[in-house]
């Protein structure tokens, strides 16, 4: 591989030091109950999923072979490990709000990954990174897109104005993980199979079950109301989860369309919204 598909498309995958204050974040902090919830289940789980990413990423750099690949990861494990610091930050506010069940599911999360690093094939191994960024992007697209869903009229906080940073640099960096992926010579069919079979049912059913906790905790499945609120919210966002599998197995696939372009032109991560 002469070029990477970010360096084709002109990308420059930048490291950036923003700082943001949660300490006053509201408790629906986007457009409803569910929306914010639904982001919080994703915090929850991002820092050691994160950390997971940059340490896979970390082993398998002496096997890149194409240095601007090489730079290209370099500058997504900065990002991530900004990405990883921030969500801590944001989940220990969560923790002091209440919602004190995070560190035991973060113990969790972690023993299930210390199993699947063990047990599982390199190839196997080696696709975790571009699993991950598979479903960020699809979320920071979806944020992006339709704001007026997720947002829809908060007023601007701390919390939103770290979501659009974080999507940004995850829309940015989109194509460096796969390219890894295919780097070692793996094959795009085990790639989109293990998303089918395996990682897109385990994270849809892992974010529905803790945003499940957050309204329960938060007194917000009460009433047959809520629980249907709650199930309209699950039937919009699971294409979140269960799009896009087949993709890789496109002949020349990169993530990088003139919308895919635009849309990071548009949402420009180096100014903080
Ligand atoms: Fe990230
Ligand atoms: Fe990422």
């Amino acid at each position: 591989m002469a070029l990477t598909s970010s360096h084709q498309a002109g990308i420059d995958i930048k490291v950036r030091k923003p700082s943001f204050d949660f300490t006053s974040v509201p408790e629906i902090w986007l457009s409803t109950a569910q929306t914010s919830h639904f982001m919080n289940a994703l915090s929850v789980f991002i820092p050691a999923t994160e950390r997971l990413v940059i340490d896979i990423l970390r082993r398998r750099i002496p096997g890149v072979h194409n240095p601007q690949l090489r730079v290209e990861v370099l500058q997504l494990i900065k990002q991530e490990g900004t990405h990883a610091r921030l969500h801590r930050l944001a989940n220990q506010q969560l923790a002091e709000a209440g919602f004190s069940a995070i560190e035991g599911l973060t113990h969790w999360q972690v023993k299930a990954f210390e199993f699947l690093i063990k047990f599982m094939p390199t190839s196997f191994v080696t696709s975790i990174p571009a699993a991950m960024e598979h479903f960020t992007v699809n979320i920071s697209r979806a944020v992006l897109i339709e704001q007026k869903y997720w947002q829809g009229n908060t007023e601007e906080n701390e919390a939103v104005r770290f979501l659009i940073w974080h999507a940004g640099e995850e829309l940015e960096h989109q194509a460096v993980c796969f390219d890894v992926y295919r780097e070692f010579g793996h094959k795009p069919l085990w790639f989109s199979l293990s998303l089918i079979l395996f990682w897109m049912p385990l994270s849809a059913l892992s974010t529905y079950l803790v945003q499940g906790y957050f309204l329960a905790k938060s007194r917000r499945l009460k009433t047959l109301t809520d629980w249907r609120r709650w199930a309209g919210f699950i039937g919009d966002s699971l294409p979140l989860f269960f799009s896009g599998a087949w993709k890789y197995c496109r002949k020349g696939y990169t993530p990088w369309t003139k919308d895919q372009l635009r849309l990071l032109q548009n949402t420009n991560s180096d100014k903080v919204p």
